[in-house]
């Protein structure tokens, strides 16, 4: 009971401390970086960091610290974390600001990612003073990844696409930009999963699979687009043939001079595989072994 009050009592103390403290050392940044026109540092507080904390100086010392010898008059130094422009604070100072609060979530593998391989900043894609920030706003976003990524930029407009340049699907719907557990900083684990997540339809299981189709959709497909129809790594029957013997089914063209040589099975010739295996990705047709059904 009595150690009950004193507890009690200590927590009023320290409160009401604790609140003295913090407005005696509420810093002056607004005294200085005022709100006028044309200024974008008060665009924070129409954000959601703007209200952190309290809101006023206190919002601007969660990203820049308190920065005591550049929160005064005179000489005045960097803030202690600054990203530009006149004082540009160590890599690991301006990151380690945003992971202060942000080291768990969709960046708990930002440490390892090869973007921070790359030495990339968070703020190479985000804006906290930006009403919007840029890397929120789906289109912006996929500008930011295309400037680096000039080759995935090539394949967006390939004659077979995923439809990403059309604002259908985002970079973000298959990569985790902070770094993931699996190649290629995919949100799932493996390739498989992550064209599952949409085309749920080939996930069987089937009666019949075709074990390259459990194993990797890569072996016969492209992410980002490809000169193939069907987002295809090569045009059948040259797709199927990296793996099935062509000796089996012949399937080159009919010349002048007549049949190639061993060319027995005659009405193959000049067809396509999947006229007559059309389950390419596995059956479930009692008769569907050969997946021509
Ligand atoms: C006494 C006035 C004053 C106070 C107080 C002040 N600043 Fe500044 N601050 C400035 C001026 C002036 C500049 C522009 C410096 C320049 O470009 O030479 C600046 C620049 C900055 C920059 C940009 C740095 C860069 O690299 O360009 C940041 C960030 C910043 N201040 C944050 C803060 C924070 C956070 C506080 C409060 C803890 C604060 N300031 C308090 C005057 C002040
Ligand atoms: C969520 C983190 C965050 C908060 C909160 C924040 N800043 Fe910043 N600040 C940044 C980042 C990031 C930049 C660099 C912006 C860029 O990339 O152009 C920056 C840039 C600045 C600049 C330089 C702007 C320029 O381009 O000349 C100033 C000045 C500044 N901040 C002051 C403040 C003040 C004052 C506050 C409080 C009102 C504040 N910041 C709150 C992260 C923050
Ligand atoms: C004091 C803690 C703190 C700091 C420091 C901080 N953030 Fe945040 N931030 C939050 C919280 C809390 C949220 C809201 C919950 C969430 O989305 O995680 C948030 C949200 C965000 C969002 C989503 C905003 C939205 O509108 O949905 C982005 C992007 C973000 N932060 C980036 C950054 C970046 C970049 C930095 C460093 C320049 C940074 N944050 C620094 C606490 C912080
Ligand atoms: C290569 C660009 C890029 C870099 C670098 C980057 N981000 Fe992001 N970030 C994004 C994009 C794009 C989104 C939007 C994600 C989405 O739409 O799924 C995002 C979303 C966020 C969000 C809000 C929603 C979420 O997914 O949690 C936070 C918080 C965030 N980033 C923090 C950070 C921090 C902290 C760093 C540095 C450690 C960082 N980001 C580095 C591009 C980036
Ligand atoms: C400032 C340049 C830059 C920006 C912006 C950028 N990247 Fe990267 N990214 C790189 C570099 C450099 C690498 C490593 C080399 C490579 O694979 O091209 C990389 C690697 C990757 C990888 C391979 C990761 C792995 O683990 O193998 C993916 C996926 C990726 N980026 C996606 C994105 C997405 C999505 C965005 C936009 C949200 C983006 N990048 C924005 C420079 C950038
Ligand atoms: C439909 C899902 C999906 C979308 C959308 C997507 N990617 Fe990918 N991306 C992948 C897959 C899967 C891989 C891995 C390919 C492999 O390992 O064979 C990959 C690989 C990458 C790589 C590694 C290098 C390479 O080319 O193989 C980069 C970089 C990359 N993507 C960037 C992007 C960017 C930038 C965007 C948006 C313009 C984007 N991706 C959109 C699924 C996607
Ligand atoms: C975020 C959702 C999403 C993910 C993840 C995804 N796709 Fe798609 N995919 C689509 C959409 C949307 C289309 C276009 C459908 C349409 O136009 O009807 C499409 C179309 C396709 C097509 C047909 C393309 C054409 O030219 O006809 C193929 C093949 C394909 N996806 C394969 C894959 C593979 C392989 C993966 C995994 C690497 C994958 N998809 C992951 C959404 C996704
Ligand atoms: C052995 C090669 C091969 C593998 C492996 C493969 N596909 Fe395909 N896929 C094809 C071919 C060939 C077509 C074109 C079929 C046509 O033109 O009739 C196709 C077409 C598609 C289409 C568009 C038409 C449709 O059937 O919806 C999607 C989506 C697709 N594949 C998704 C996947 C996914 C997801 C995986 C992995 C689970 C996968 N594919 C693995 C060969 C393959
Ligand atoms: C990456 C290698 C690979 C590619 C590419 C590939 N397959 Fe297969 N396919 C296999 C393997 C492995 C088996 C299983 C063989 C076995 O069980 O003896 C198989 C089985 C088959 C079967 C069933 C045969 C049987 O004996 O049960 C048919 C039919 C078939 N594939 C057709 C195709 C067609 C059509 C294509 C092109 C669209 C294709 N395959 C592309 C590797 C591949
Ligand atoms: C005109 C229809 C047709 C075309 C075109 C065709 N196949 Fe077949 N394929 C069949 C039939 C029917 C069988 C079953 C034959 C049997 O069981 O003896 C078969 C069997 C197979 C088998 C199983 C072989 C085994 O050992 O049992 C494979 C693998 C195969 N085809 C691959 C291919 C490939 C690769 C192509 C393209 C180069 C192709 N097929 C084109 C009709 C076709």
């Amino acid at each position: 009971m009595i150690n009950g009050l004193v507890r009690t009592l200590l927590v009023a103390c320290w409160l009401s401390a604790s609140h003295i403290a913090l407005s005696a050392d509420e810093p002056g940044c607004l005294d200085c970086h005022e709100d006028e026109a044309g200024s974008v540092v008060h665009n924070v507080y129409k954000t959601l960091h703007g209200n952190l904390d309290g809101g006023g100086a206190s919002a601007c010392t969660a990203c820049h610290g308190t920065s005591a010898a550049h929160d005064r008059r005179g000489r005045r130094e960097a803030p202690d974390i600054s990203f530009g422009p006149k004082w540009l604070s160590p890599l690991e100072d301006r990151n380690g600001a945003c992971q202060s609060c942000h080291d768990n979530g969709s960046q708990l593998l930002w440490a390892g990612s090869e973007h921070e391989q790359e030495n990339m900043a968070c703020t190479d894609c985000h804006d906290s003073h930006q009403l919007r920030d840029p890397a929120l706003d789906e289109l912006s976003a996929q500008n930011q990844c295309t400037n680096c990524h000039t080759q995935v930029k090539a394949q967006l407009h390939l004659p077979s696409r995923h439809p990403i340049a059309e604002g259908k699907t985002a970079c973000t719907d298959c990569h985790n930009p902070h770094g993931s557990a699996s190649d290629a900083a995919l949100h799932q684990v493996t390739l498989n999963e992550n064209c599952y997540s949409c085309h749920q339809e080939k996930r069987g299981p089937m009666l019949w699979e075709h074990e390259p189709v459990t194993e990797d959709c890569a072996l016969c497909h492209k992410p980002h687009g490809s000169v193939h129809p069907g987002l295809l790594t090569a045009r059948g029957p040259a797709l199927c043939q990296q793996c099935h013997s062509a000796a089996f089914h012949p399937s080159v063209a009919y010349g002048a001079e007549g049949l190639p040589a061993g060319s027995s099975n005659r009405n193959l010739l000049g067809q396509n595989c999947m006229n007559c295996h059309s389950q390419v990705h596995g059956s479930n047709h009692p008769s569907g072994a050969r997946l021509t059904r």
